[in-house]
């Protein structure tokens, strides 16, 4: 097998196209590494761990937020969209964070909250000092309530992580919430609102940010008649015509055009990626148009069994639907709100259900006995090594280059995500156990996150995942990805894609420049084609794949 180099970046700064094929590696901050002791990540703990970001051989950084915030929501429940959490550092720690990721070549990405801002949000504390009818209440959603003194909600919604939409203040109003009550909904009609945004984006594109991840960028427009509909009439509504009253309304994008002359003020016009949870791929792709966000996430893959015909049903839509916009294809297996793709390939399939909390794993009865963790990160490998041959930008998430699992037994006193304890419908274990600290070092209060803890409890089974191990071993998760990512580099040239065989065990695309990619979904081994093998996730022996690898092959 060929000893793949280190490879530098080799995207040029004004490269107006750079994330067109990017990989992309997401960093939860308060998980990811702690400089000043206090159990949270922070960002100059991401700066120390730029060298360790570079030999990845990532093109850019995604933070998730980083903002102030009372962590009702993991930090999507912002205070202040223009500063830095004061636990997780400053403004010139954020500057001295962008500024070491560029000089490594690493272009960075941040996450945008729009659909709701944080109940401490100084707006939000203002509207509920303000009476009803305000221009201050304006700026969300208020509403009279139900009933002869109005003590029922305007309507029996429920929020998205279990329940009541709405929450009444203390002259009775109530005011919408899609998420936890924490986080209110803004009014997206609001002047002020949209003017205030287009400040945000200025304000970190002024501190040379790359580019945005847009949270619900599908949520934020709303039509709330007078007469509202309920919950079981909402159930009903079409989701497809860009009607229904809340979610992906077609004039959203009148939004994203707005921003997208923001963005193009700048050179290199800055990037962003919608986060749209969406019924059809036609929908996804308004979000990626260039007039708007530019690229859009597909989580098809994310919800896919490891299942050859779905993959390859998948990959061919997904392509056919940024040969119609002109965007770049995105895929993803793991981020900070799915269960980690090791861990779900260890499960029996799920048929794209409960891909969010794991349902299925704990009714299983748990992790010892019901998961296969080796047989889940062997197709994860295969999974992650046959996207990264992909035409497109590749999303990683932090921590599955070390292989790691889903951590499911986190004390429920201990846990802090709002969907274990608002009983959302679809409840399992919540979101915490893909948001476990990362173990740098194989032993240490916390495998080397920080000097004194970590905030959400690190199992004994990480020691074996800590990156000093696996750095030192050629045969470790990470050196493969390493290997994978700067193998890529080389290899990714058009956005192009032929199929050469394709049956219900394997996948066999070819990409320019004779990249052979191979995948067999199956358990037995098959024959690969002749050609060099470059990188293989598994066992290749005398030419043959072993079962659930990839296996790329120059010819
Ligand atoms: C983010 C979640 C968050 C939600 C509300 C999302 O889709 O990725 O982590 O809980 O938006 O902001």
């Amino acid at each position: 097998m060929a000893e793949s180099p280190h490879t530098e970046s080799t995207l040029s700064p004004s490269d107006a196209n750079w994330w067109r094929q990017a990989a992309v590696y997401q960093i939860y901050p308060r998980s990811f590494a702690d400089s000043n002791g206090d159990g949270l990540g922070d960002l100059p703990g991401v700066t120390s761990r730029v060298p360790y970001l570079k030999a990845l051989g990532i093109d850019a950084v995604w933070l998730s937020p980083f903002y102030p915030s009372a962590l009702a929501d993991g930090g999507y429940d912002v205070d202040d969209y223009r500063n830095v959490d004061p636990r997780l550092g400053t403004l010139d720690d954020f500057d001295e964070m962008a500024a070491a990721l560029h000089a490594a070549g690493i272009r960075l990405i941040v996450d945008i909250v729009p659909n709701h801002s944080s109940n401490r949000h100084v707006w939000f504390q203002e509207a509920l000092a303000a009476p009803k009818g305000s221009p201050a209440r304006e700026r969300y959603i208020f509403r009279d309530g139900r009933g002869p003194n109005g003590e029922l909600p305007p309507t029996d919604w429920v929020g998205a992580f279990g329940g009541p939409g709405w929450t009444q203040v203390s002259d009775g109003q109530w005011y919408l919430h899609f998420f936890t009550p924490e986080q209110p909904d803004f009014n997206w009609d609001n002047p002020e609102v949209r003017e205030d945004f287009l400040t945000t984006l200025r304000f970190w594109a002024d501190r040379g940010v790359d580019g945005f991840r847009v949270d619900v960028a599908n949520l934020l427009v709303k039509d709330l008649p007078a007469d509202l509909p309920s919950q079981a009439e909402l159930d009903a509504m079409d989701r497809t015509s860009g009607t229904h009253p809340l979610m992906d309304r077609d004039e959203v994008h009148e939004i994203y055009a707005q921003w997208r002359k923001v963005f193009n003020e700048y050179i290199p016009p800055r990037f962003a990626v919608a986060e749209a949870w969406v019924e059809t791929p036609e929908r996804r792709a308004r979000y990626a148009s260039p007039e708007g966000l530019g690229q859009a996430f597909s989580f098809d893959l994310l919800e896919a069994d490891f299942d050859a015909t779905q993959f390859h049903r998948i990959i061919n839509d997904n392509l056919e639907q940024v040969r119609l916009t002109g965007s770049t294809s995105t895929w993803v297996f793991s981020n900070h709100d799915v269960t980690r793709h090791a861990t779900r390939y260890g499960l029996p399939p799920l048929n794209g259900r409960n891909v969010k909390q794991g349902v299925e794993w704990v009714k299983a009865g748990g992790p010892a006995e019901d998961i296969d963790l080796e047989r889940g990160l062997r197709r994860a490998k295969a999974a992650t090594l046959l996207m990264l041959a992909l035409p497109g930008a590749a999303y990683l998430y932090q921590g599955e280059e070390l292989g790691l699992h889903e951590v499911a037994d986190i004390p429920a006193e201990q846990r802090q995500d709002p969907c274990f304890f608002r009983g959302a419908d679809y409840n399992g274990l919540g979101r915490d156990g893909c948001r476990v600290p990362l173990p740098w070092q194989a032993d240490g209060t916390s495998f080397g996150f920080g000097a004194n803890g970590a905030h959400l409890p690190q199992p004994e089974w990480f020691a074996p995942y800590a990156v000093s191990v696996e750095e030192k071993d050629p045969a470790s998760t990470l050196s493969f990805y390493r290997r994978a990512l700067a193998l890529r580099h080389e290899l990714q040239g058009p956005e192009t894609l032929e199929w050469d065989d394709v049956d219900e065990n394997v996948l066999h695309f070819v990409r320019p420049g004779n990249w052979h990619v191979v995948t067999n979904f199956g358990t037995a081994p098959v024959a690969l084609p002749d050609g060099e093998v470059l990188l293989a996730s598994a066992e290749v022996e005398n030419g043959m794949l072993s079962g659930e690898a990839t296996a790329w092959i120059r010819r």
